[in-house]
């Protein structure tokens, strides 16, 4: 069974042009995928269907076997909080919050923070170099720790799939490099299923297999 499975997915939002055309795409478990494309050509959009957050207009998404189209707002939610970890290129961390808090965050949010899952965030905090920070303010950390953060804070529930939608957008070349390098080998570690957007060649590299949108169409790249 695959991770992801896009069969024909077309997207529309209400009065707009068509934002994805027939889309397919097969993410195998345990790969890691990059895809590519000009601004406003779809990636966002594909990977918000992917996680549930969008509704595909015509086509069908399976996530780990279940039909996204067959669960309804709440089915879908609950899906896409076990299975799925989100990375924006935009942290989202709660400034007011410790390193350690925001890592903890989703456990916090379902009620299951526990002793076990203290021990998780040490041990996520360590796999980033970040464990001598844990106490700290989010506010002092430099973008690349903060995204080291988030993607911390994205593996917590051992999602099987991370959805990473410009993961390096707001980092330099070198940090951004870093952080894509530690994005990869941690769901390499975790078992987990990667779909990343960048707007770099050179991280889309990087990844098993590449794909292309232009303007709402698919296709793999060389
Ligand atoms: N909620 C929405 N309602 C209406 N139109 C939308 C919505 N979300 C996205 N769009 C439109 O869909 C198209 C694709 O947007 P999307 O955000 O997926 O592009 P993108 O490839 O992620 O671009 P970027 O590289 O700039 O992030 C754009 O024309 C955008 O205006
Ligand atoms: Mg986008």
């Amino acid at each position: 069974m695959s991770a992801l499975v896009f069969d024909k997915v077309s997207k529309r939002f209400e009065g707009g042009r068509l934002v994805l055309d027939a889309v397919s795409l097969e993410v195998p478990r345990g790969a890691r995928y990059a895809v590519v494309g000009r601004s406003g050509s779809g990636k966002s959009t594909l990977l918000h269907i992917a996680a549930g957050i969008e509704v595909a207009t015509q086509g069908t998404v399976g996530l780990f076997g279940k039909a996204l189209h067959e669960l309804d707002d709440r089915g879908r939610t609950l899906l896409r909080r076990d299975a799925v970890g989100l990375v924006f290129q935009s942290f989202f961390l709660l400034p007011h919050l410790s390193v350690a808090e925001n890592v903890g965050l989703p456990a916090m949010i379902a009620g299951t923070m526990s002793g076990r899952m203290r021990d998780r965030v040490r041990h996520l905090l360590t796999r980033v170099g970040l464990a001598d920070r844990s106490a700290d303010s989010v506010q002092k950390l430099s973008g690349g720790e903060m995204q080291r953060v988030a993607i911390c804070r994205a593996l917590l529930l051992s999602p099987k799939l991370i959805l990473a939608d410009e993961p390096t957008g707001n980092l330099d070349d070198v940090t951004g490099r870093e952080v894509m390098r530690l994005l990869l080998e941690a769901c390499g570690d975790e078992g987990a299923t990667l779909v990343y957007v960048t707007h770099s060649q050179e991280l889309a590299a990087l990844a098993d297999a590449r794909f292309v949108l232009h303007s709402g169409v698919l296709e793999k790249a060389p």
